[in-house]
């Protein structure tokens, strides 16, 4: 059996979809216990629970072999991280999948980046084997700017004039799965990058292709950015997070580019050109 954490998530729910098609048993730890409601499927078992509450985890974690530990950013995820961990270690899961991120490190300005290694770290140190996914930046953020898209042709990223291997989450959630399902993928690191780096303004005239019609990145500066997202009430680290991501990668690291998605799966990458169409109704009306 496997437990996928973060199973509503925008990966979680991807590698729950992706392993029930696969014919592998799976077992998904959501909050909301309606979550799966509608889903007709007899090799997917649900338990609620969250991070915090390690009676929920013990029950999450029974008959598990395998575990895809997932969370959504926020200061407490270590500390969330090391219950679902510590409980794993003690009811006997071998091993572990974790979503971390390309950029992880104890030394990062970015406090989701310190996190992530120190989560990395405990796993290490812990009885578990396992896998660390460190995907790049997703193309899916580029979603955030759908609504400005769609009514001003225009979106702004503190992001500048540099090229990135932006990565798709679907790519992401194939290779969790891929990796869960082999289980033979212990000690080893994953980078998953998209199949080129483009900068924004590339991003733009394909969208402006896809569209049919004139769409302009508009770069601002990261102080700019931080502060219009605090304007906006998200909280100051994660603001920070946003706002200074780019600060994650050094400079001959920003336009990475792997082969570890083709390695995986046998096929590139998706690529920007490829989300971008798949997702134009986003950039569509209003989102
Ligand atoms: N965005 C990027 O460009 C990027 C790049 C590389 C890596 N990453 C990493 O990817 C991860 C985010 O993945 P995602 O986008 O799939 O996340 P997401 O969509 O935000 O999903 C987070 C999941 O965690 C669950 N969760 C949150 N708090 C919980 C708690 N206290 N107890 C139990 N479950 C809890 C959520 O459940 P609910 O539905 O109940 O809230 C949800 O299922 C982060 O670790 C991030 O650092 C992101």
């Amino acid at each position: 059996m496997i437990l996928v954490t973060g199973a509503t998530g925008q990966i979680g729910s991807k590698v729950v979809q992706n392993l029930l098609k696969m014919g592998v048993p799976v077992r998904a730890f959501v909050r909301d216990e309606k979550t799966f409601d509608d889903f007709e499927d007899s090799s997917l078992e649900v338990v609620t629970g969250t991070f915090e509450d390690t009676q929920s985890i013990e029950r999450a974690v029974e008959g598990v072999d395998q575990l895809f530990l997932a969370a959504r950013d926020n200061p407490n995820q270590v500390a969330q991280h090391e219950n679902v961990i510590k409980v794993a270690e003690r009811c006997g899961v071998k091993h572990a999948v974790k979503l971390s991120a390309f950029g992880s490190s104890k030394n990062s300005p970015i406090a989701l980046m310190r996190w992530h290694a120190e989560t990395e770290g405990q796993l290490r140190n812990s009885k578990l084997s396992w896998t660390f996914l460190r995907p790049f930046l997703f193309m899916q953020n580029l979603l955030r700017s759908g609504k400005s898209v769609a009514t001003r042709d225009t979106f702004s990223a503190p992001m500048g004039s540099d090229k990135f291997a932006l990565v798709d989450i679907r790519d992401i959630a194939e290779v969790a799965a891929k990796v869960l399902k082999d289980g033979n993928h212990s000690s080893k690191v994953y980078t998953l990058t998209g199949p080129s780096a483009v900068s924004y303004y590339e991003a733009a005239e394909y969208l402006s292709s896809i569209l049919k019609r004139s769409i302009k990145y508009k770069p601002v500066s990261q102080e700019e950015f931080y502060q219009k997202l605090l304007s906006e009430g998200t909280p100051s680290w994660r603001a920070h997070d946003l706002a200074y991501i780019v600060q994650a990668y050094p400079d001959d690291k920003k336009n990475l580019v792997t082969n570890d998605i083709n390695l995986l799966l046998n096929r590139s990458a998706r690529s920007i050109q490829t989300f971008l169409s798949d997702y134009q109704t986003n950039y569509q009306g209003e989102n």
